[in-house]
């Protein structure tokens, strides 16, 4: 844990910071399209109205998030005695990955017109400023993916029996924020036979090779690719543990994905570890909120609840989704800092 002990204290203040300077970005968005009163608040339906279906959603979001945070003292002194380009140098401080994501979020929220009017797609908007250097900034190389790799780093250190030869297997591993340290952290404990790499997207497994064979000085021969999509799982019941990191939400029916999983995939009493970025009523994963709430037709994904006002789940959400499965729930860790991982049996 002692990353984590040694980081959480500034990932208190990323928080800090990320969310005045998004509050200022979205109020001057909005100040743009709508008259708020000085209390930050605006008519919302009138907003509705005049704009696009599809932003509905994010308009919603944004009035929510602004309510929210004009009562909230911390905040609003940040806000009212820093300008943005100092928030935004403390970001750059503290950690200068995330303050490439919250320029990612400038940029997208600076398309927020064309997707008003009904211009442009949510889609076409978050994933035309992708560029694969600053998603694997956002998932990987950023303060917040680092603490959510050492939480998984830290749960299965605490409860995994790692005496035989190891399979393992990672769903949706994309950019593979948690992929380099699982690999490292297997290499050290000299326990892995396999790891097996997958996601739905080839892509990312070729830019993932690339940089593990230019970057790092690990063998590669027992580190291989499976294309795997978690809504048609096929029956190959073989791995010792499964790690899926801020994926499992992406799945059509979580329950039944996680009961497929544990009856195809897993040997008996194999491990599943699941983590994900979890809503909190202090922090938000704001990157991500906006994205949920930019693409289109959320809000009638089948498994989530009141995503009007939110994109991501919180811990009691994820216990419950649990609770409902064949899995047990072992052990799990959940920081302040949006996020939790469980271990499954
Ligand atoms: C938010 S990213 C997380 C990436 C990585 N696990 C991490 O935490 O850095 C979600 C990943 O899940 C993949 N994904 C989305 N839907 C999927 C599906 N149905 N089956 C498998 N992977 C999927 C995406 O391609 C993407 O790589």
């Amino acid at each position: 844990m002692k990353f984590i002990e040694d980081n959480i204290q500034q990932v208190d203040k990323l928080f800090l910071y990320c969310t005045a300077f998004v509050f200022k970005k979205i109020h001057e968005l909005i100040t743009k399209i709508a008259s708020p009163n000085s209390n930050h608040h605006f008519d919302l339906n009138l907003l509705i109205q005049k704009g696009h279906i599809q932003s509905h959603p994010l308009l919603t979001f944004m009035e929510s998030y602004l309510n929210e945070y004009s009562s909230n003292l911390e905040i609003q002194h940040v806000v009212s005695t820093i300008g943005e380009k100092q928030i935004f140098r403390k970001i750059e401080e503290i950690d200068k990955h995330t303050s490439e994501v919250m320029l990612l979020v400038n940029d997208v929220l600076a398309q927020f017109a064309c997707f008003y009017d009904g211009r442009k797609k949510g889609k076409d908007i978050i994933f035309s400023l992708s560029g694969a250097k600053r998603w694997k900034i956002l998932f990987r190389d950023s303060l917040l993916a680092k603490m959510n790799s050492h939480l998984v780093l830290s749960l299965i250190d605490s409860s995994l029996d790692l005496s035989q030869k190891q399979k393992w297997l990672e769903l949706g591993a994309g950019v593979g924020g948690t992929t380099f340290d699982l690999i490292n952290y297997s290499y050290k404990k000299k326990c892995l036979e396999t790891y097996y790499y997958s996601d739905i997207h080839e892509t990312f497994w070729n830019l993932f090779i690339r940089d593990l064979k230019n970057n790092y000085n690990f063998p590669c021969e027992n580190i291989k690719f499976l294309k795997l999509n978690i809504d048609d799982i096929p029956c190959c019941k073989q791995f010792d543990t499964i790690f899926a990191t801020n994926v499992i939400h992406c799945a059509s029916n979580i329950i039944s994905c996680l009961n497929i999983i544990k009856e195809k995939l897993l040997v008996t009493n194999g491990s599943m570890v699941i983590a994900e970025t979890i809503r909190t009523a202090k922090y938000k994963n704001i990157f991500l909120e906006i994205i949920y709430h930019y693409v289109e037709d959320y809000s009638s994904l089948p498994i989530h609840v009141n995503t009007k006002e939110r994109g991501l789940y919180n811990h009691s959400e994820w216990l419950n989704i649990i609770n409902q499965t064949n899995f047990k729930l072992i052990n799990n860790i959940q920081l302040n800092s949006c996020n939790a991982v469980y271990l499954l049996k």
